[in-house]
């Protein structure tokens, strides 16, 4: 009874002031393409300038309110409110603060926001109604959740979680060979500390990135899973020629290849529903208008609620490129860059969440998420789950990706609620 009051009391204490600057002033660090209306994108790539200064920007509001900031060895930065000890185990939240080339301002930054006004919630209502945290709350800046300038994506919480080791993660390199360990270096030399304990349940609020919520008219979901990824990088081999003096049946034309095998990538999505099979990059090389493309490098991401039907997809895939290559006289390579697995959250949390939701007097659907989150390598070393809130239109990983700010406020109450009903 107490713990759906002090609930009630976290949720009605989440400032949307205190929330609208922070968010303002991260969504301000890699701002481009700015409207009439003022609205713009955001792009900062892990490790870059932008991204660090995003991470600074998030720890010096969270030590302004009070929380010790801790970075580690890949660049997350933890903020936690509570004794640094290896005794009891923190209650985490947050997300990530780097976005994808041309991305939005939400997708990452909203979860970070709503996350440490949520702990300064909690901790208010704990201190309104006299009781002592029980166990430290600590939010999470997660490096590199994107992959869109190293892979693997969610990197950071890989590391963290266990998952990636940690020397493979420094020694991922982008793509003119800058190396995560070389990046992090230039920025914030000899910083880096060890992790304290794993946190005993994690919690991550983010924008749906899909019409769902908008749909229904409601402010918030509880998410209670998150669909299976494989993520590749593949190349179609050919040979370069003169585009006058070659005869067509003279060349091996790797764009062509690659063209073939770009128009059958659809086709090995629709014939696993509700899969989704994306080639989001290609460069064909030299690059030359009269040149005959001698090499194409190329991505490939594969999606699917079943991890069985994301292995088909690639076996699909791979065979699709041999027989193209081999129509077009070319070699083709592939090679998988990461893989995550379909996750259940926990039920247990799941409930909470909802249960959060009603003492905040916030309604929330239950919804599975289609986009990956670090939440994945959260959920097997303890107890996670999601909140999402709008995204106008579905628009995300573009300049125009929206959230209403009230709706950002809503998500962050029952965030503040679910921390305390946690703590008990
Ligand atoms: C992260 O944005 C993803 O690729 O799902
Ligand atoms: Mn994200
Ligand atoms: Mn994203």
């Amino acid at each position: 009874m107490r713990s759906a009051t002090t609930a009630a009391r976290a949720a009605a204490a989440v400032s949307a002031e205190r929330l609208q600057a922070l968010f303002h002033s991260i969504s301000e660090v890699g701002a481009y393409g700015r409207a009439a209306d003022g609205r713009h994108g955001c792009e900062r790539l892990a490790f870059s300038e932008e991204a660090h200064i995003a991470h600074q920007l998030f720890a010096e509001a969270a030590r302004e309110t009070g929380l010790t900031v801790r970075r580690d060895r890949i660049g997350n930065t933890f903020a936690r409110l509570g004794p640094a000890d290896r005794e009891t185990a923190p209650v985490l939240t947050g997300s990530h603060l780097d976005t994808v080339a041309a991305g939005g301002c939400f997708d990452g930054a909203a979860g970070v926001v709503c996350s440490l006004e949520a702990v300064r919630a909690v901790s208010l209502a704990f201190r309104e109604s006299g009781a002592a945290l029980p166990r430290p709350l600590e939010v999470v800046a997660w490096a590199n959740e994107e992959g869109a300038r190293f892979p693997p994506a969610m990197m950071g919480s890989a590391v963290y979680a266990g998952s990636l080791p940690i020397e493979a993660a420094l020694s991922a390199t982008d793509s003119e060979g800058i190396s995560v360990r070389d990046a992090l270096a230039a920025r914030a030399p000899g910083e880096g500390t060890q992790p304290l304990l794993p946190p005993a349940s994690y919690l991550e609020l983010h924008i749906e990135q899909g019409v769902e919520l908008e749909a229904a008219g409601v402010p918030v979901a509880v998410v209670d899973g998150v669909q299976a990824q494989l993520a590749g990088d593949w190349r179609m081999i050919g040979r370069e020629a003169h585009a006058g003096a070659t005869p067509m049946e003279r060349r091996r034309d790797a764009l062509l290849g690659a063209a073939a095998l770009i128009t059958e990538v659809s086709g090995i999505a629709h014939a696993h529903p509700p899969g989704v099979a994306t080639v989001g990059k290609s460069v064909a090389f030299p690059g030359s208008r009269n040149t005959v493309p001698g090499l194409v490098e190329a991505t490939i991401d594969l999606r699917h609620p079943e991890e069985r039907a994301v292995r088909t997809m690639a076996a699909d895939f791979i065979r699709a490129g041999e027989a193209c290559a081999a129509q077009c006289g070319l070699s083709f390579e592939f090679t998988e860059r990461w893989r995550s697995p379909r996750v259940t959250f926990s039920p247990h949390l799941v409930d909470l969440c909802s249960r959060a939701a009603d003492a905040a007097g916030i309604p929330a659907l239950r919804l599975f998420s289609a986009a990956g989150h670090d939440a994945v390598n959260l959920a097997p070393i303890t107890p996670a789950a999601m909140l999402f809130v709008p995204s106008t239109g579905g628009v995300s990983h573009h300049p125009e990706e929206f959230t209403e700010m009230n709706a950002l406020v809503q998500g962050a109450r029952v965030l503040s609620a679910t921390l305390a009903l946690l703590l008990g």
